[in-house]
């Protein structure tokens, strides 16, 4: 089947069951070729027609003005972000590495939009030069840009990025659009909104703005009120202009992802639905709108299997341990309120296990008390040489390397089926070596 004609990603029970048997498959594949066994302890599996049909459910979801980037931070492996450029997404990057592997890709820098909020003077320079789109950060970084003026090519889409300051989502780390968020100029601290229509007045190239409400944990209301002032703002500059200088809106990304259950929801058309009740404006095809999802496009569509290594009781309660904890499932470790994940149990040919459930903990092998994927969990009784599959870690679980105690950065598989049905395992990166892990240790 050719990308164009792959569906939008399927609700049905019928297909989120033919989902959740596609990963019982990659795993028994995994466990047939050695990928996963008793020294090879934890990998990533990503579900490649997955990721496409996701993002042809945002294609979608949204009219042909859109232009949808991909916030490579979520997943920013050269074929992670592979898939993407081949699906027609550009790609946003946040630091000059992220930059360096978007190009690398292939990715031409009218697909790429810059939004690092400590730019330095090289990379400026460079995106300047290279007529990359980049989102500024604040007043000081516009005097960096100004001093570097005479680069400015007309084909960079240069703006400002703002802060509305609608307030906080479920999970404070993840909500840019605070009152004292470091994202951004703070549009209601006082003389802000004045100086921002004076700069877009003074600088006729900046033709685009940008905010993004947050990520995981913000509700859909929350990200539409944060950008509904967005576009107020850029209206009235425009009118304060006389013309339509802002001719780009940057909604930025931050739909969240259902960790609960298999089920995709919200969705793209969800979100679609919402803007558009509420900001007209962005349909209208007055503006071309830019979107930088990132957790909603991999998250669903990954998971990490780790073998376990021990089982033992602790004040009466039974633990596994295994070999998938802060080093990759960094912030279920560190804050495991705000960031649970489900797990299922196989066992060590790769069969779900489904008997009794009973109330256990499942550890890392870090060596720490905290490090932990979950506690008191209630799953069928886990033995020696089982697998556990953390759900939904396709994005923001393999960009997290933590390299406490040595640990390698585990390897990622792209899994496709053949024309026989077959699981096909393509190494998107091999785990770290010791070597590896001793020369970055240092
Ligand atoms: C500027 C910007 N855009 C997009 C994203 C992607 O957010 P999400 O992965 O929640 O869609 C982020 C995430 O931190 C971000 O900072």
């Amino acid at each position: 089947m050719s990308d164009s004609q792959l569906k939008a990603l399927p609700t049905s029970d019928e297909d989120i069951q033919g989902r959740i048997a596609f990963k019982g498959e990659i795993l028994r594949e995994a466990i047939r070729q050695g990928a996963l066994s008793d020294t090879q302890l934890v990998a990533g599996f990503i579900d490649v027609a997955s990721v496409r049909r996701t993002i042809a459910s945002l294609i979608d979801a949204f009219p042909a003005h859109f232009e949808h980037t991909f916030a490579a931070k979520a997943n920013a492996m050269s074929q992670s972000l592979a898939v993407i450029r081949k699906q027609g997404l550009g790609c946003e990057v946040a630091s000059a590495g992220e930059l360096r592997q978007a190009l690398d890709v292939g990715f031409t820098p009218e697909k790429i939009v810059y939004d690092e909020p400590a730019k330095t003077i090289d990379v400026l320079k460079f995106a300047l030069q290279s007529g990359i789109s980049f989102n500024i950060d604040n007043f000081q970084e516009l005097d960096r840009v100004l001093s570097l003026a005479n680069n400015i090519k007309p084909k960079s889409r240069i703006g400002f990025r703002i802060n509305p300051q609608v307030g906080s989502g479920r999970i404070g780390a993840m909500s840019t659009a605070t009152s004292t968020s470091k994202f951004g100029v703070a549009l209601k601290d006082a003389g802000n909104r004045e100086k921002l229509i004076n700069c877009y007045q003074t600088h006729s190239w900046l033709t685009s703005i940008h905010t993004h409400i947050g990520s995981q944990g913000c509700a859909i209301e929350l990200m539409v009120a944060g950008i509904r002032v967005v576009v107020d703002l850029a209206k009235e500059i425009n009118q304060a202009i006389g013309r339509q200088q802002i001719s780009v809106i940057d909604i930025g990304g931050g739909l969240p992802v259902n960790f609960d259950s298999e089920e995709i929801a919200p969705t793209f058309s969800d979100y679609a639905g919402a803007l558009r009740d509420s900001i007209p404006e962005l349909f209208s095809g007055e503006f071309t709108i830019k979107t930088e999802f990132g957790r909603s496009i991999y998250a669903k569509n990954g998971f990490i299997a780790t073998r376990v290594e021990y089982t033992k009781q602790s004040g009466g309660r039974p633990i596994a341990i295994t070999h998938a904890g802060a080093q990759t499932a960094t912030r279920t470790a560190f804050m495991p309120d705000l960031w649970a994940i489900r797990l299922s149990v196989f066992d060590s040919l790769g069969v779900e296990k489904r008997g009794t459930l009973v109330e256990q903990d499942v550890a890392g092998p870090c060596c720490f008390a905290g490090d932990m994927l979950a506690v008191n969990r209630p799953l069928p009784r886990i033995e020696p040489g089982d697998y556990v599959m953390l759900h939904d870690t396709g994005a923001y679980y393999f960009s997290n390397p933590f390299f406490y105690n040595n640990l390698p950065a585990i390897g990622v598989f792209g899994a496709t089926s053949n024309d026989t049905g077959g699981v096909v395992l393509d190494v998107w990166r091999k785990q770290q070596s010791l070597e590896d892990v001793l020369a970055v240790i240092g």
